[in-house]
Order: structure tokens, then sequence, then C-alpha cells
């Protein structure tokens, strides 16, 4: 089952969990975003996540999230942002799967999450965010593929997933 697995990371707002849906469905096959899953599981939305157990907390969640959705084989996994905050969550995913990260631009993605209350990260304002974009982003670099979604429509991304990643 090794490497059936497909990983999408980048930052919020990259459009990991619109774009990994309807991949799946053209691909027949399982989706998972790993924000939904840490909700279902813990019966508390995000913020209540992070408000009571910190980001500390949720990144533990998160990285356990992260093992236990991909004990199945054939399925894509939209993971939340910071996954790569834990360097151990990169080397796992590449260990069991392909990793692709969907990159945009800080400017297009910060219009897209500027006044997003169900991301709490985004309460660290312009400065804040453009700080965590740019440590993150040699992390998200590491993917095994780099799709880039600027001024992309979602079908040709959705194309250009399935004949440069899927078939490889
Ligand atoms: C986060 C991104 C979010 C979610 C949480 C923290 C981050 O996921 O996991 O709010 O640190 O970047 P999305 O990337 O799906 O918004």
């Amino acid at each position: 089952m090794k490497k059936e697995i497909l990983y999408l990371i980048g930052f919020m707002g990259s459009g990991k969990t619109t774009i990994g849906k309807q991949l799946a469905v053209k691909e027949e096959c399982d989706f998972v975003d790993l924000d939904d899953y840490i909700v279902q599981q813990n019966n508390m939305n995000i913020p209540q996540i992070f408000e009571q157990f910190g980001e500390e907390g949720f990144r533990s969640w998160e990285s356990q999230a992260l093992h236990q959705c991909s004990l199945q084989g054939k399925v894509i996994i939209a993971t939340g942002g910071g996954i790569v905050e834990n360097s151990e969550n990169i080397d796992f995913m590449k260990e069991n799967g392909k990793v692709v990260y969907l990159k945009a631009s800080f400017e297009t993605i910060y219009s897209r999450i500027k006044d997003d209350g169900n991301r709490p990260i985004t309460k660290e304002g312009l400065s804040g965010l453009k700080k965590r974009y740019m440590n993150r982003v040699p992390l998200y670099e590491k993917a095994d593929y780099i799709v880039s979604t600027e001024d992309k429509s979602l079908e040709e991304v959705i194309s250009e997933l399935h004949h440069t990643v899927m078939y490889k």
C-alpha cells in the first residue's frame, strides 16, 4: 500500500481541501481532511482546541491524526498548514506516500484567509502570518512535487496533478 497515499501540504488557504476533494473524485479514491478528522475525533472545533490546549496540544493531535489516517491504502490527505512544523511529520509523509506542495504567493493567501475566524493563527495578523509563511516555505519545499496554484483554475490544477503526480 506504500506510496498510494497522496499528501497535500501548503499554507492555509492554498486550496488543499478543495483540490484534494476534487482530485479524489477524479481518481476514485478516498479523501481525508486532517483538520476535519481532528474535529470529529475530539468533538471540538479548531479554535476551541487552540483555546483549551494551545497550539502545542493541537500539534500533538495533528501528528496522531496523520498517523491514524495513513493506515488506509489509496487515499488523498489534505493536511493542515502547520503539519510541517514537526519535521518528523515530513519524514513520515515522505516515507508513506507522495507529498505535494500546493504553492501560492503570500499575497494571494493573505487575501483569502485574513478574516477567517476558524483559523486561530490568523489572529497573528499580517506580520505574524508573513513570518510563519517565510519560515515554512523551505519546509514545504521538501515535498516530492511542487505545484503552483497561482492564476490557475481548479480544473487546471487537478489536471496537472493527474498527469504529473498520480501516474508517476
Ligand atoms: C494551521 C492551519 C489550519 C489548521 C490550524 C492551524 C496552521 O489548516 O490546521 O488552524 O498552523 O497553518 P488549513 O491549512 O487547512 O487552514
